[in-house]
């Protein structure tokens, strides 16, 4: 804004001069300039009690020099430079600019900076009790959806993701608002009628009915395909791994995660698998004769309340 544009009425040009006209105002402009403070704060900082300080925030608050919001039971007070008329910064501006040789406003400065020390004091002493309880702590206050959540959020955007045996589709649920479109495919009738209803909002979750072994997806149409408890399920796993490799971009992702090998054949007839779990080099093997390539697997920490076998994390590329 140009000068001419926002010449003052009489009455708010000696308002703001009055404002100014004050060292203790000016050093707490200068002081709430940069940070936000409450009046605790302000009174130790300056060295001032707490009714002059209070006495001298509400003129400056009455003239909209400073606003404040409370958080709790404190009140946190700010200079909003942008918000000021631009002849009252420019007043400002000047004013600060004599401020600035005070022996009073540096001393002000050293105290503020040990100050802001003392607030980061309540985080340092509780983290250092807290370090070996934190893991738990974190779960309990915040819950764990939120930390998957953030990692999905390092997706790039325009992927393309088939997840294959997708059941009820909580793994698609959780890509979707990530990636460009999910194609998820199932060939039981009613675990693809609980995916459709779990993804119904999402329009770019695209649900077809087929078999593991002949896909319903085009040659090279994805960025990575996931085969997430469902190898155990396929009496030819090899062909699932040809048909997987298939439907993948050159240097496409492809993920499994499977049952290492048990002997609890009473859980396997019950759940209707075909296999007893995977061996991790049979695991590497069918991947590389699938053409995909670099087969890392790991297995996986069994986590505390799991009840079924121990299972692995297998990654590769197509070739
Ligand atoms: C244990 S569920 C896993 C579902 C999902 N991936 C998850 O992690 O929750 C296995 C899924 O694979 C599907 N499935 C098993 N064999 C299949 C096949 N040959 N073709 C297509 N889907 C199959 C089943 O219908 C079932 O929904």
């Amino acid at each position: 804004m140009n000068r001419s544009s926002s010449n003052s009425q009489p009455d708010a040009l000696v308002g703001w001069m009055e404002c100014l006209a004050d060292p203790t105002r000016l050093r707490l402009l200068r002081l709430l300039e940069r940070h936000e403070l409450g009046v605790v704060e302000l009174c130790d900082v300056l060295q001032l009690p707490q009714s002059t300080v209070s006495r001298h925030l509400k003129v400056l608050a009455d003239q909209k020099w400073v606003r404040n919001r409370r958080e709790g039971t404190t009140h946190l007070y700010r200079t909003l430079l942008d918000e000021l008329d631009p002849a009252a910064r420019r007043l400002w501006i000047v004013a600060r600019d004599q401020t600035e040789s005070w022996a009073t406003t540096n001393q002000d400065q050293l105290r503020l900076a040990r100050r802001l020390r003392d607030r980061q004091q309540g985080s340092q002493t509780f983290f250092a009790g807290a370090a070996s309880q934190w893991d738990k702590l974190r779960g309990e206050l915040y819950g764990h959806a939120f930390t998957t959540n953030t990692l999905l959020a390092l997706l790039p955007r325009d992927l393309t993701i088939a997840d294959l045996g997708c059941g009820t589709g909580p793994v698609s649920a959780q890509l979707a608002p990530h990636v460009n479109q999910i194609i998820a495919v199932d060939n039981s009738a009613a675990m693809l009628k609980a995916a459709k209803k779990r993804l119904a909002h999402f329009k770019n979750a695209d649900l077809r009915k087929g078999d593991l072994e002949a896909l319903p997806i085009d040659d090279a149409a994805c960025d990575a395909a996931l085969l997430l408890l469902a190898l155990t399920y396929a009496a030819e796993p090899d062909q699932v791994l040809r048909e997987m490799s298939r439907i993948l971009k050159p240097a496409g992702r492809a993920i499994i995660v499977d049952l290492l090998p048990h002997d609890r054949e009473e859980f396997r007839r019950q759940t209707g698998q075909q296999h007893l779990g995977f061996a991790p080099e049979d695991v590497q093997q069918m991947m590389s004769r699938a053409g995909l390539a670099n087969p890392h697997i790991t297995p996986l920490p069994p986590e505390p309340n799991a009840k079924g076998p121990a299972i692995f994390l297998a990654v590769a590329e197509k070739d």
